[in-house]
């Protein structure tokens, strides 16, 4: 068996999703959920028909409740530590559907102190970063009369109080234990599950209400909300529900995820229509043969060629999708034939987020929870 560490901080190896399942705890999507969910939004989003978004916990118990005509509330987050890329834009489009669809609140955290803490990177640093990634945030096209930005170090005042709480359940060793922490970790990584816990439940804390939480988000996520869901239920909320994505395979092609680390492994939001041709037409891993005539003889392999892949995530129409893969594994279609198709798809994508990110600055007020 391959190795493989998936933890908020570490993502490594050939992730096997079934393993993670078994491992993790968490339940695979199936048929009898997709047809729930598309019974209640009237249609079934690509990534659940794509396996993209792939496991859960307790989202059987969420929509018992919504059938029942209960709300739930939205709740996913972002580091702010470098600009923001497909991989996030993917997670971010699935959580607009939802907000869309199923017309519910969403609280937005931005762990300004997780990514000061655990990067080597000054406090400025990390407030520029916030900023820009909140433009990005925006021009997803949330609405903004349901969504609400919570910053950690901002919102401290209503949400420290509830931190403690959580905090003083959670011990040392279960930190450890879970991210593979030392002695010489500094003490605010060790307390900062406490702060990622609140939004769980501080919408309800807000409100008076007992409203349900559903976390759309990468399964890297997962550890801190293993050890959040048995303390917030300790604390007289309900446990949240969580809907798990799998990882957007870097360009390269190589395992692990899409991180903003490396300009070669992925493609940022601002990206220009000239650099994401170059990057593709470059870096983009490819499952073709080694010669023309191989290729033609014996076809590509769509698993491993990073085009097809990402075309999971771009190509909505599924006719469309199935085409380019029959044809690319017959041999028919090149690599650079895809790649074409998935440079125009992507640059669709940017020129559209472009334009709204540009009007963006003057929302984050709106955006900003009001105390
Ligand atoms: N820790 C996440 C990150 O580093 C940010 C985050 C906070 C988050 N709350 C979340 C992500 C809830 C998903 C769901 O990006």
């Amino acid at each position: 068996m391959g190795e493989m560490t998936v933890n908020p901080y570490d993502v490594e190896g050939d992730i096997d999703y079934d393993r993670l399942i078994s491992e993790f705890g968490l339940k695979a999507i199936d048929v009898k959920l997709l047809n729930r969910i598309e019974k209640l939004a009237g249609e079934v989003h690509p990534y659940l028909r794509r396996g993209i978004f792939f496991a859960h916990r307790d989202l059987e118990k969420l929509l018992d409740a919504y059938e029942k005509g209960e709300k739930f509330f939205l709740y996913t987050g972002n580091g702010p530590s470098g600009p923001i890329h497909l991989g996030h834009y993917s997670i971010w489009s699935f959580v607009k559907w939802l907000q869309d669809k199923f017309k519910v609140e969403l609280w937005f955290q931005f762990t300004d102190d997780e990514k000061f803490l655990y990067k080597n990177m000054t406090y400025d640093e990390i407030q520029d970063w916030m900023k820009d990634n909140m433009l990005d945030v925006i021009a997803m096209g949330f609405d903004p009369k349901r969504t609400h930005f919570l910053v950690d170090t901002k919102h401290a005042g209503i949400m420290y109080p509830e931190a403690i709480k959580v905090a003083k359940k959670i011990t040392f060793s279960t930190i450890k234990a879970a991210f593979g922490f030392t002695d010489s970790n500094n003490i605010g990584s060790i307390f900062y599950t406490a702060m990622q816990t609140v939004p769980c439940f501080l919408p309800n804390v807000l409100s008076g209400k007992n409203e349900y939480c559903l976390i759309p988000m990468g399964v890297d996520q997962d550890p801190h909300f293993r050890i959040s869901r048995d303390v917030i239920e300790k604390l007289g909320h309900k446990k949240p529900s969580i809907i798990h994505a799998k990882f957007m395979s870097p360009l390269t092609g190589a395992t692990g995820k899409s991180g903003s680390s490396s300009e070669s492994k992925t493609i940022f939001m601002t990206d220009d229509a000239k650099s994401v041709k170059r990057k593709i037409n470059k870096f983009a891993f490819s499952g073709g043969k080694e010669t023309v005539e191989e290729h033609r003889e014996k076809g590509g392999d769509i698993e491993v060629d990073v085009s097809c892949q990402w075309l999971k995530y771009f190509e909505e129409n599924d006719e469309k999708l199935a085409e380019i893969y029959d044809e690319y594994s017959k041999g028919n279609m090149l690599s650079g034939e895809v790649k074409a198709v998935l440079i125009d798809r992507v640059n669709e994508i940017l020129g559209e987020h472009q334009k709204r990110r540009k009007g963006a600055e003057k929302l984050i007020k709106d955006f900003l929870y009001k105390e």
